[in-house]
């Protein structure tokens, strides 16, 4: 099987080509995102393979189908930018569902305890021999309260974590776990609740028609002023319009965004020659209380070998039995409607 392997990253390739080499599929690597004008590279392709900020659309789905390429492999667990409506009936869409929660449960922790004892600040000042403590006063996060939204795979591990370091959680989901809420440290609330009461927010909900600007001017009205805002889920959960406004006026405290709404040409690319365009961007990106890391939860050695060999296996499934159970979207179903994950 040969699979063309669009917005490849040197990272990706070693594991890819292990497992692929194991299992009888080739991986060709292009540097350019899948889009309307790059999707011709697929042609005598048997497959193709994407990532986040590759483009799924209605042509690019066509497309594939003339070329009669059926196989969209997602090598990771949203699938936001594919459209799934339009792919129902013309391919399959496969997806990575779990690859290491911890990975990016622990870099949501770690942006939380740079931003809040200033580590960012701290690093470059002591590499200038710079050992002044002055406006480098954090806080304690024993005793404070994080809002969960979202209490899926990542979430429940940034639950366990928040827990280590002594804190109250409240949960919001629109699908509660159950078992989770124990009626004292941790407790599933309504949002408007999880909203006025936590110190800290932290997104690990997927990107829908329901939580799209799931924070914006009115949600941060309703938090508390200093809320700490933590999305390393995805950038449009977050108007990031309406986040700069909180950080001017002082209501929000701090933000930390591994995620932007806008990062499709951005992040994972080297931008340090060129002027940002992205004014909202550079803005948040100049505050002494925002830190920004470019869709780097993720990138783990672990989650890198289990995006890999995930990849693999839904390949090799839907090649020896036409289906696969990471399948989002199946071609040959009758599933009607697509939300949250799931075909109706
Ligand atoms: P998951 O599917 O295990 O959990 C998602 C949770 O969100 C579920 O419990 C679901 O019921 C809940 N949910 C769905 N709709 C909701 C709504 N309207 N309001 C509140 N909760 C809702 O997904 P997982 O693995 O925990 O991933 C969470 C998100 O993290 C993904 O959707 C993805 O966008 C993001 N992610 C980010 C990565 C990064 O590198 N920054 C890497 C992997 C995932």
């Amino acid at each position: 099987m040969r699979i063309a392997f669009f917005d490849a990253k040197p990272y990706d390739k070693p594991s890819f080509d292990r497992y692929g080499q194991e299992n009888g599929i080739t991986f060709k690597y292009f540097e350019a995102k899948l889009n309307e004008d790059t999707v011709d590279l697929a042609h005598g392709f048997d497959g193709v393979c994407a990532f986040v900020n590759d483009t799924v659309n209605a042509a690019v789905i066509d497309r594939l189908a003339e070329m009669g390429i059926t196989t969209v492999a997602m090598r990771c667990a949203g699938f936001n930018n594919v459209d799934m409506r339009h792919a129902y009936g013309k391919v399959h869409v496969v997806r990575v569902p779990a690859y290491s929660p911890y990975a990016v449960a622990e870099h949501t922790m770690a942006l939380l305890l740079t931003s809040i004892r200033r580590i960012h600040k701290a690093y470059i000042r002591s590499r200038d021999f710079n050992f002044s403590l002055s406006n480098l006063t954090g806080f304690d996060l024993h005793g404070k309260t994080v809002g969960v939204i979202g209490t899926g795979r990542i979430g429940r591990v940034f639950v366990d974590i928040c827990r280590g370091f002594g804190m109250q959680v409240l949960c919001y989901d629109k699908f509660p776990y159950e078992g989770l809420d124990n009626g004292d440290t941790i407790r599933y609330v309504e949002l408007s609740e999880l909203f006025e009461k936590s110190d800290i927010i932290s997104l690990h909900c997927p990107l829908t028609e329901d939580t799209y600007h799931l924070i914006d001017a009115d949600s941060l009205k309703l938090c508390k002023r200093g809320v700490v805002l933590l999305n390393t889920s995805r950038g449009a959960l977050v108007d990031a319009e309406a986040l700069l406004e909180g950080i001017k006026s002082r209501h929000v405290g701090a933000a930390c965004l591994d995620v932007y709404e806008e990062e499709g040409d951005l992040f994972f690319e080297d931008k340090s020659g060129h002027i940002l365009e992205d004014d909202t961007l550079a803005r948040l990106i100049s505050m002494p209380n925002v830190i920004v890391t470019s869709h780097q939860a993720f990138l783990t050695e672990e989650a890198l070998e289990n995006i890999a060999e995930t990849t693999v296996q839904n390949l090799l499934a839907l090649q020896n039995a036409g289906q696969c159970q990471n399948e989002v979207c199946w071609r040959g179903g009758e599933a009607k409607d697509c939300k949250d994950g799931k075909c109706f």
